[in-house]
């Protein structure tokens, strides 16, 4: 089954698709389905920020235990993507609203700015999540590791 954190970051996956669907078809002239694209993109991307929300209050957060050159390559990234994501936020909103009311030439200035940074918060969204549960998953804590061998001894022991 797919788990919480798969499904976070198939909805960032889903909006940088849209993301970049929905300024193919602005680039050729069909505002309709810009439109419909923006919107959805702008609906998987508010999922994503319910479904996340939901999850780190569930489940707390997940430790990045990798030490080397990744460690602050990740937190570069982990920090950029918290700052942008909540960047985003009303940028994309007022991004939103230029267009919903036919304000174009004002909403295409703002939108130059709004659609590179969304897109970097949704690509950075599954790197994150690629990083922390695929290529540097979480290692058992030394502690308990170390309790294992205690317990291990201890029964041996008797
Ligand atoms: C937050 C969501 C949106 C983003 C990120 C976005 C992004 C963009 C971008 C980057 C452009 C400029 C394309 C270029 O360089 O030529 C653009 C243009 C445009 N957008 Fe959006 N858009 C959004 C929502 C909407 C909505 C809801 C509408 C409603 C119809 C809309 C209508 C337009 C139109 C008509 C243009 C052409 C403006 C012109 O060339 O003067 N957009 N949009």
């Amino acid at each position: 089954m797919l788990s919480h954190a798969s499904l976070n970051a198939l909805l960032n996956g889903a909006a940088f698709v849209l993301l970049l669907a929905g300024y193919t078809q602005i680039r050729r002239g069909r505002v309709q389905a810009h439109r419909m694209c923006m919107l959805s993109a702008f609906g998987v991307s508010t999922a994503f920020l319910l479904s996340y929300s939901i999850y780190h209050f569930r489940a707390g957060s997940v430790p990045f235990t990798a030490s080397g050159w990744i460690r602050p390559v990740y937190f570069a990234i982990l920090i950029s993507h918290i700052v942008l994501a909540a960047g985003i936020v009303p940028l994309a909103l007022l991004t939103l609203r230029r267009g919903l009311r036919g304000d174009y030439p004002r909403h295409k200035r703002l939108a130059r700015i709004t659609l590179p940074l969304w897109l970097y918060v949704s690509i950075t969204g599954i790197l994150i999540y690629l990083l922390l549960y695929h290529i540097y998953p979480s290692q058992p804590a030394v502690d308990s590791a170390f309790g294992q061998v205690c317990l291990s001894v201890d029964t041996e022991v008797r």
